[in-house]
């Protein structure tokens, strides 16, 4: 793959004060890009430290077309993360994430500008195979649903200097100064300090592949320098394939380190952190994911350390906070909590404008 310099590069990060971006956007001004954030702001007071504030601080649906063009890659981050249940229309939800994305990928193209945007590896759905990016996806949430259309809208708009870059992304976790506790080594990691309990909201058995942030920040990074004008959507699963592990495997990892116990809360007592996919104990999201495509397109992309010393680090950096309970059950961590906080409270009305 041939490779472009940073230095300078004008690229703008959308969503950038959410979990990834807050990481991402520190991680490529490192790298020397000239980085430009925007965010409305949903999640920006679910931080640990005095955080940054975009320099665009305004919702995507009015950014005009003349700022987009000043710009040499977008990176599209902004989207509502996990299905809403009985609050919101889920689909709505989702329709108005799909119709900004699709929007600004339009603007992209018209002017020759690099896009990357992060899908999921959850489009798997479930299944006892090995996936990999030929394989028949079976989205089983909204959420995941929605990404796969807004692939499929992208593979159609690709084509004479418009290729677009999917990133199907395992499950992230690791330290972000605005840290998301529904992601599932996050919020075990949390518990683990807090509590000293494990608590598992499912019987554990279902799998996933695990990605940590820095591994994230470096795919953007590598899709950002590389030349790939091919004409298409390019889709690429992001992670690596020593990384797909049943969710009772990372619980007994944090517990060897932690040394806290782990237990099972199966009933669907819909306490706080009660995920509302889960029923019966049992996750039906269960995937296993081939990473090798991203690997041979790219072989720097490797992964730095294990899961476990990942793990550890997770730890020892959230262990520099004063940390409690009070933390774990604070809504601000969580995007769909805080949403419906936000929509109850009339912060934001039905479209998910701020009022
Ligand atoms: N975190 C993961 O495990 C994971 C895995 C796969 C894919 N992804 C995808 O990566 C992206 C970023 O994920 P994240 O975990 O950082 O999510 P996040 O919710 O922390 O960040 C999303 C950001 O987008 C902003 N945003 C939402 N709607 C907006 C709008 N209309 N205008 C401007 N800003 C808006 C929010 O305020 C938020 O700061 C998402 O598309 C997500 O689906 C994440």
């Amino acid at each position: 793959m041939k490779i472009s310099k940073s230095k300078n590069r004008k690229i703008l990060i959308i969503g950038s004060d959410g979990y990834i971006g807050s990481a991402l956007s520190i991680y490529l001004k490192n790298k020397n890009f000239k980085v430009t954030t925007l965010d409305t702001g949903y999640f920006r007071d679910g931080t640990l430290i005095k955080n940054f504030k975009a320099n665009l601080d305004i919702d995507v649906r009015n950014l005009k077309k003349t700022i987009v063009k000043k710009f040499e890659a977008v990176i599209f981050l902004a989207a509502s993360q996990n299905d809403p249940s009985d609050s919101i229309n889920s689909w709505k939800f989702y329709e108005i994430s799909k119709k900004y994305t699709i929007k600004i990928a339009k603007i992209c193209k018209q002017n020759n500008i690099k896009f990357i945007f992060p899908s999921s590896c959850s489009v798997y759905g479930y299944g006892k195979k090995v996936f990999n990016e030929k394989s028949i996806t079976n989205p089983l949430t909204n959420y995941s649903k929605n990404k796969l259309k807004i692939e499929k809208a992208l593979a159609k708009l690709s084509g004479k200097d418009f290729s677009p870059i999917a990133l199907r992304f395992s499950t992230v976790f690791g330290y972000s100064s605005r840290i998301r506790l529904d992601l599932v080594i996050n919020m075990l990691c949390m518990h683990a300090i807090t509590k000293k309990k494990i608590i598992l909201n499912s019987n554990g058995l279902a799998w996933r592949p695990h990605i940590s942030i820095d591994d994230v920040c470096l795919a953007f990074y590598l899709c950002l320098i590389s030349n790939i004008n091919n004409g298409k959507l390019n889709i690429f699963n992001i992670g690596h394939n020593k990384n797909n592990l049943q969710i009772i495997k990372i619980a007994k990892i944090i517990k060897n380190l932690t040394k806290a116990k782990i237990y099972f809360k199966l009933d669907e007592k819909k306490d706080f952190i009660y995920d509302r996919n889960i029923k019966n104990g049992a996750d039906k999201r269960s995937y296993k994911v081939d990473f090798s495509k991203f690997k041979k397109e790219f072989p720097e992309f490797k992964q730095k350390n294990n899961l476990k010393f990942e793990i550890k680090n997770l730890i020892s950096r959230l262990r520099k906070y004063k940390l409690t309970n009070k933390i774990l059950n604070n809504f601000k961590f969580y995007r769909l909590q805080k949403m419906e906080y936000l929509l109850k409270n009339k912060k934001i009305n039905k479209n998910l404008f701020w009022s």
